[in-house]
């Protein structure tokens, strides 16, 4: 994982640099360090934990010269340590990497005779040895680099600087992200756009194999066996949304209050009343195009896997398609069955997620038809898929994903309305009534945020406990999940969640007074079938939360609290119902004193396997 930077250009490299990092932090914040070079000298600060630890020394021991590199990491390989923090540096040589180096440790064995001394447990340390050894017969860094390269299994984003050749920065990337800023003579190397945009707009997208050597104020592009290659730079025209707090005490809570804003953007300018249809821009399929699809593959990864299992229930139901659901990291290993009869949909937020990716990869080298459904515009996802639709959530910082869940929840259903007119399955009057069902939704989720008063208190009288289960039936399952998803990643509560048909298989078993068990009732057509499992819990001395439509009384009866949701019909209810269960988390983590916005080991973006 882990967010990289550089820079070569006439400012002080220093600033530039960590408000790339600043903009990087999502891809992990366990610990960060900086390299700057001046007239050959170079100076090295790092600091383990979030990257205000570094800002402080830095203030303390600044650091001078206008080229430079920096990193925040998400540990892999080695604890989150001062030692292990990047860049590291072996001889002459510094380098930043994101990645994984596979045979790190057969290169660290062989390089330790040569009598090379490492002192960190990383796997990336190896390539700076790994360069600095090939400087020794290399006529140049960049000869040197390219060698190394050769001999590195895995993925990774390198930015390399050598005290040897005080005028080189050197940029090189397999299989993990890298973007080239250029403004005149300057140059700008990050992980993505948003870090380097506020800088210059002019962008060159690296692929895998390839390397950039800046020097003297020019760029040489080459792949990584030293052919030369021509890149040509793209003007962004989106603008970098700006991270702030706007008033609210962090991002994850700002963000649970966007949702209402945010759906209102996923669907604009997409619904067609008239034709009971929707028009997604980035489709790219005719009708007939889509009805030549045998089948659908939904892949993803976390909570977007669990929107990806929300889809199978509103596609299957309302379109009559077979839908199938994969959680990427299996996919990609497993030689699916997919073929140019399947419509292969990627799902993420970040559009960077490594087995996402990987799996796209593998789909597409199977001839299969990629559309992707992301928030983050211009990311990798996107940028490698046929089609797109973006779901425009806007910037999201809280690493709990909260707003772009909702609305990927929205995309789908958008989709779900397009696939069904393309093959009659929603007809008119049916296309009209759910697009009419959406211009409801976002008022509704204002509704739902009205509860918060009432989920803290439920926070409240819950919070000795250490573990909770999540029940849900048909499409509310996977919403069982997601509630679950983000109690344990924000509160370090364990938490699970089950179909509630599936507990008296075994879950039921870890009923007792102390177990919250939120049961996921919305007034659809599982609602007597989930009373009865209610009813099971509550005989077996569970604490019930029912967390069902209002309206509703008779299911409040013998659980201990009671949420009532507005009603917004089977097929958006999961929306809802969703956001009443994120306010639950974050009132547990915030009642626990925890970090809601940068959780423990997690990050934002997961970009390593
Ligand atoms: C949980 C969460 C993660 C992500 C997962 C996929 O709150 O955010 O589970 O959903 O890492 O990320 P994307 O959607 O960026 O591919």
């Amino acid at each position: 994982m882990c967010g990289i930077v550089g820079y070569m250009g006439n400012q002080d490299a220093t600033p530039v640099i960590m408000s790339g990092l600043k903009m990087l932090e999502y891809r992990g914040y366990d610990s960060a360090g900086i390299c700057t070079m001046d007239s050959g000298d170079i100076e090295i600060r790092r600091s383990s934990g979030k990257l205000i630890n570094l800002e402080r020394l830095l203030k303390e021991q600044p650091l001078h010269g206008t080229i430079g590199i920096g990193h925040t990491r998400w540990a892999t390989h080695g604890k989150p340590t001062v030692a292990n923090a990047h860049p590291h540096k072996g001889g002459a040589v510094v380098v930043v990497h994101n990645g994984i180096i596979e045979n790190y440790q057969i290169l660290r064995d062989e390089l330790s005779k040569k009598g090379h001394l490492f002192l960190s447990e990383t796997d990336s340390e190896v390539i700076s040895h790994l360069i600095d050894e090939k400087l020794k017969t290399a006529a140049s860094l960049e000869e040197a680099v390219q060698l190394a390269l050769k001999d590195l299994q895995g993925a990774y984003a390198l930015c390399i600087l050598s005290q040897k050749d005080e005028k080189t920065l050197i940029a090189a990337k397999s299989g993990s992200p890298m973007v080239i800023g250029i403004r005149g003579n300057e140059f700008f190397v990050a992980s993505d756009m948003p870090a380097i945009i506020s800088n210059t707009r002019e962008m060159v997208v690296m692929e895998d194999g390839e390397m950039a050597v800046f020097r003297n104020g020019e760029v040489k592009f080459s792949t990584i066996d030293g052919l030369e290659i021509t890149k040509t730079s793209h003007y962004i025209d989106w603008s970098p949304l700006k991270a702030e707090k706007n008033g609210y005490p962090n991002f994850m809570l700002k963000e649970i209050y966007e949702q209402p804003q945010a759906i209102r953007n996923v669907v604009a300018g997409r619904l067609r009343m008239d034709e009971g249809d929707v028009f997604l821009e980035g489709l790219n399929l005719n009708d007939s195009e889509l009805n030549s699809f045998e089948r659908l593959c939904l892949v993803a990864c976390g909570t977007s896997w669990h929107a990806a299992l929300t889809g199978k229930y509103l596609i299957e139901e309302y379109c009559r398609i077979p839908v199938d659901v994969e959680i990427a990291s299996e996919f990609r290993y497993r030689d699916p069955l997919v073929s140019k009869k399947t419509l292969v949909i990627p799902i993420s937020q970040s559009g960077e997620t490594a087995d996402t990716l990987a799996a796209l990869r593998e789909a597409r080298s199977k001839d299969a038809h990629i559309v992707s459904i992301c928030n983050v515009v211009d990311s990798s996802i996107p940028r490698e898929s046929d089609g797109v639709i973006y779901t425009h959530a806007g910037l999201e910082i809280g690493v709990a994903s909260t707003k772009a869940f909702t609305t990927q929840l929205v995309a789908l259903y958008l989709l779900t309305i397009r696939l069904g007119r393309a093959n009659g399955t929603i007809d008119l009057i049916k296309g009209r009534e759910m697009i009419a069902a959406l211009g409801e939704l976002p008022s509704l989720v204002e509704k739902t945020l009205e509860l918060d008063p009432q989920i803290e208190e439920i926070a409240c009288e819950c919070l000795t406990s250490w573990d909770a289960i999540y029940l849900g039936r048909g499409i509310s399952y996977p919403i069982a999940l997601e509630g679950a998803l983000k109690l344990k990643e924000i509160s370090y509560i364990h938490a699970d969640g089950y179909p509630a048909g599936e507990m008296k298989h075994g879950p039921i078993a870890l009923i007792d007074r102390e177990m919250p068990v939120f049961i996921l009732a919305p007034n659809d057509r599982h609602l007597v079938k989930v009373r009865s499992n209610m009813e099971e819990v509550i005989t077996r001395g569970g604490r019930v939360i029912a967390v069902c439509s209002e309206g509703d009384h008779e299911t409040s009866k013998g659980a201990e609290f009671t949420l009532h949701i507005p009603w917004a019909g089977e097929a958006l209810s999961p929306v809802l119902f969703t956001v009443a269960l994120q306010l639950m988390a974050y009132n547990f983590a915030i009642l626990k004193g925890k970090d809601v916005d940068q959780p423990r080991n997690l990050a934002k973006s997961v970009t390593v396997e």
